[in-house]
């Protein structure tokens, strides 16, 4: 079983102004392998993302990290720039493969800037904001994104193991 957190990045939703609906949505997509043990919504703030990034990483030790929002091309969208000096190996690919289908849904899909990686023994993955988008994104990533885990929770170990 993978564990794993999500952090929403939304103003609204921090303060309360709007109900969120991508914590439902991510529950939905990630199937019976994958155990939520932490979720918090933050402002769209640099520090706070990136305080809530380190405690789902470096304190929970989670495999997999959902971030969703902040990606696009408001004044307040900081998500990249707060989680790009985290991550120790990015992992385009599955940015990328998650623009490309989505463009097949919508072109404004090449208004996000998400990015993803690797901190430590966890995976990142930065999201856009609506629910909708969220869906797509995860539905299309799956079966990939669990070899990838498998991969890198397998790899740590056998290391480990040679210590
Ligand atoms: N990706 C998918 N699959 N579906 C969508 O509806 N919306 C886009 C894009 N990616 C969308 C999507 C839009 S309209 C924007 S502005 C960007 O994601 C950035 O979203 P964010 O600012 O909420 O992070």
């Amino acid at each position: 079983m993978f564990k794993y957190a999500i952090i929403i990045s939304s103003d609204k939703g921090a303060q309360g102004l709007r109900e969120d609906g991508c914590i439902p949505i991510i529950l939905k997509c990630l199937d019976a392998s994958f155990e939520l043990v932490h979720s918090i919504i933050v402002m769209d703030e640099i520090a706070d993302l990136q305080k809530a990034t380190l405690h789902a990483v470096d304190d929970l030790d989670v495999d997999l990290l959902i971030i969703s929002g902040g990606t696009g091309f408001s004044v307040r969208d900081v998500t990249p720039e707060a989680i790009s000096p985290l991550i120790e190996k990015f992992t385009p690919g599955i940015s990328e493969a998650i623009r490309a289908y989505s463009m097949t849904v919508t072109k404004k899909a090449m208004l996000s800037r998400a990015i993803s990686g690797i901190r430590k023994q966890s995976l990142i993955i930065t999201l856009p904001g609506s629910p909708k988008a969220v869906e797509e994104s995860l539905i299309y990533i799956l079966e990939p994104l669990k070899h990838g885990l498998e991969i890198m929770i397998g790899s740590a170990k056998e290391c480990a193991r040679k210590d």
